[in-house]
């Protein structure tokens, strides 16, 4: 029943803690991988040399080392067991599971697990008599918690009654039992779905402003602070895809798990997202000029007793570019529509000149506070027909478009 089985021991600081050193030993003698985490309080029973002897792998200890987090982060460390153990399980880390603490690398390990947790207790009588471990346990077992243990005998401070920790074929038996079912406990289906949604797939997203040059030190640009593009491209992150994010000039920081180019102006946006395709997914939720300045000037221009006068040219249009693409068009194409009327409207109209999959319309009219701002209002317009989304923020915009477009994407294929 063990055999290649991963189990997390958690080792806590009691008394009791030397029979955690058997326990590795048999749970190893019946096939299972064991990686030990020492709490503080352990190391003063156990020495880490030993736990890590007899486990046969490194020994875990302490959140926030820096060579463990860059070998095996601490959430990787929880999620790649099978079932995690507590043995002894102390009156202490009860209470932090029972309460939903994570201040250190066990209660963190605890709180971040999807699987199944079997405890040992062991404790002086009182401590395990007193009504706030009873409160604790009666919590954790309602959590979800298996317990083994505590049995009646004698202590090792001299007195007699329940607290005294379970043998180890005893908890060896405790483990076999929990893994006899399922032991991932399932997240909602939503989450578990989103996280994997895009796995695979490649996003192209554009966000931001372009800055388009008149002079050295004067150009064009507008209001747009990049949030709900960056937003967009962590999201697709997040949800398993390789992301490419063409950002322009902003001051909110590259989203993390994302390759972001920076560029300035809008010939420059085009050409880094034709060098980041093909790609299953383009999204653009940049505000791209739609000028450029005609001629530029190679000096700052002087004042002069007339006001010059700007001699504008079109920019390429990015999004219009991937929609027409005739070899390697991405399989959605997915544009904004910033606009101060008529906004379902001239989206529909866009969706049909621009040859996209997706048009996000949103209102960015005075008063609205969407352009720099962290709430949006969407409208979702397809051929199908239109969407329309509560007030919520960016972010919130981004996770749930991100799950529209991962449903697209299956639909098609
Ligand atoms: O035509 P309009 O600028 O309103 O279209 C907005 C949509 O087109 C946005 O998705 C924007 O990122 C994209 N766009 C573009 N290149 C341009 C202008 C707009 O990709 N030059």
């Amino acid at each position: 029943m063990l055999t290649n089985k991963r189990i997390l021991l958690i080792i806590g600081g009691g008394i009791a803690a030397f029979k955690a050193l058997d326990l590795i030993r048999r749970l190893r003698e019946r096939g299972a991988h064991v990686r030990c985490v020492l709490t503080p309080a352990a190391t003063h029973f156990v020495t880490p040399l030993s736990v890590a002897a007899l486990s046969g792998d490194k020994v875990y200890q302490d959140l926030f080392s820096l060579t463990d987090e860059a070998e095996m982060g601490h959430i990787e460390l929880s999620r790649d067991a099978d079932l995690l153990a507590i043995v002894p399980a102390t009156a202490d880390l009860l209470a932090k599971l029972a309460t939903g603490q994570a201040n250190d690398l066990a209660s963190t390990l605890l709180l971040a697990t999807d699987k199944k947790v079997v405890a040992a207790p062991a404790m002086n009588l009182r401590m395990w008599l007193h009504p706030a471990t009873k409160r604790n346990v009666a919590q954790l077992r309602e959590d979800g918690v298996m317990f083994v243990g505590p049995v009646d005998g004698s202590m090792a401070c001299g007195e007699y009654g329940p607290g005294r920790m379970s043998e180890p074929l005893e908890i060896v038996a405790a483990i076999t039992e929990a893994l006899k079912s399922d032991t991932s406990i399932p997240l909602p289906a939503n989450v578990g779905q989103f996280a994997q949604s895009l796995r695979g797939k490649r996003v192209v997203v554009t966000s931001g402003p372009t800055h388009e040059p008149i002079d050295p030190v004067r150009y064009i640009a507008n209001r747009s602070s990049g949030r709900q593009g960056h937003a967009i491209a962590l999201a697709a992150a997040n949800a398993g895809a390789e992301v490419t994010l063409v950002s322009g000039p902003v001051t909110i920081d590259d989203p993390a798990g994302v390759h972001t180019v920076h560029i300035e102006t809008a010939q420059e946006m085009l050409h880094a997202v034709e060098a980041a395709l093909p790609a299953d997914i383009f999204i653009a939720a940049a505000a791209v000029a739609d000028w450029h300045a005609a001629t530029q000037n190679a000096n700052k221009m002087k004042k002069g007793e007339t006001a010059p006068v700007l001699q504008l040219a079109e920019n390429p249009d990015i999004l219009a570019t991937v929609a027409g693409l005739a070899t390697d068009r991405p399989a959605l194409v997915i544009g904004f529509a910033a606009e101060t009327q008529s906004v379902i409207e001239n989206a529909q109209k866009k969706l049909a000149k621009k040859k996209c999959d997706v048009i996000i319309a949103n209102d960015v009219g005075a008063g609205t506070d969407v352009m720099g701002g962290l709430e949006n209002t969407v409208h979702i317009v397809t051929k199908a027909g239109v969407e329309t989304w509560p007030k919520m923020e960016k972010s919130a915009v981004a996770s749930r478009l991100i799950g529209l477009l991962g449903d697209m994407l299956e639909r098609r294929s």
